[in-house]
């Protein structure tokens, strides 16, 4: 997508002035792929992945973690649950799943970690997750959002909104050279009776 509107953009420029119409129609195009793309983006975040809905949340974890070691050499990632016997939720799935994908992504690109700990427990009435690794760390400011982040991709800042859209916390634990601990809490109603 990001091709096609360089390709439309730098066609668009190199159109003789006097070619007025084919230009604004070549605009019209540009700002299509824009929308195009932000369609896209939307669409794909509702998106879950078919494994989730299939095998469940502790099995699409593991299968995803096993494959991300892979691809990223050198990376230890161990994962364990905890009094976890039941679903938790489709909501709660896809966000969980998403943080670990986000998580995991910055620890690979930023972190220089060499292990990661993953750690899932069920302590009614809440799902926690915790995912530690032994890399660099960053700093961070009082209300623990890293320096210069404004520059930066919203992968935390997205991982928050995810968490506090079913109702969860956030918390980030950074420091330079201590690595990193990102802890979600999400509330979760088992769907027991009495519950
Ligand atoms: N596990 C981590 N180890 C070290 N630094 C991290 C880690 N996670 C995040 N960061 C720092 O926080 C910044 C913001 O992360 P994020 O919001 O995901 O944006 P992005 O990954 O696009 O830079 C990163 O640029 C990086 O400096
Ligand atoms: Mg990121």
């Amino acid at each position: 997508m990001t091709t096609l509107h360089f390709g439309i953009e730098a066609m668009c420029d190199s159109l003789p002035r006097e070619l007025k119409e084919v230009k604004s129609r070549c605009d019209e195009s540009l700002s299509l792929v824009q929308k195009l793309g932000e369609d896209v983006r939307n669409i794909s975040s509702e998106l879950r992945p078919g494994m989730l809905d299939h095998l469940g949340l502790v099995p699409t974890l593991k299968w995803y973690i096993a494959e991300f070691a892979k691809r990223i050499g050198g990376l230890h990632i161990d994962f364990q649950t905890v009094g976890l016997k039941e679903r938790p939720g489709p909501e709660i799935e896809i966000v969980l799943y998403r943080i670990l994908q986000e998580a995991l992504n910055n620890i690979a690109k930023h972190s220089e970690a060499k292990h990661v700990n993953v750690l899932l427990t069920y302590s009614h009435p809440k799902l926690i997750c915790t995912i530690k690794d032994d890399g660099i760390g960053f700093e961070q400011t009082e209300d623990r959002v890293p320096f210069g982040s404004e520059n930066q991709g919203i992968g935390l800042l997205g991982m928050r909104e995810r968490v506090g859209s079913v109702g969860g916390t956030m918390d980030i634990r950074s420091k330079n050279a201590e690595g990193t601990m990102i802890r979600v809490e999400l509330p979760i109603s088992l769907r027991e009776a009495g519950d």
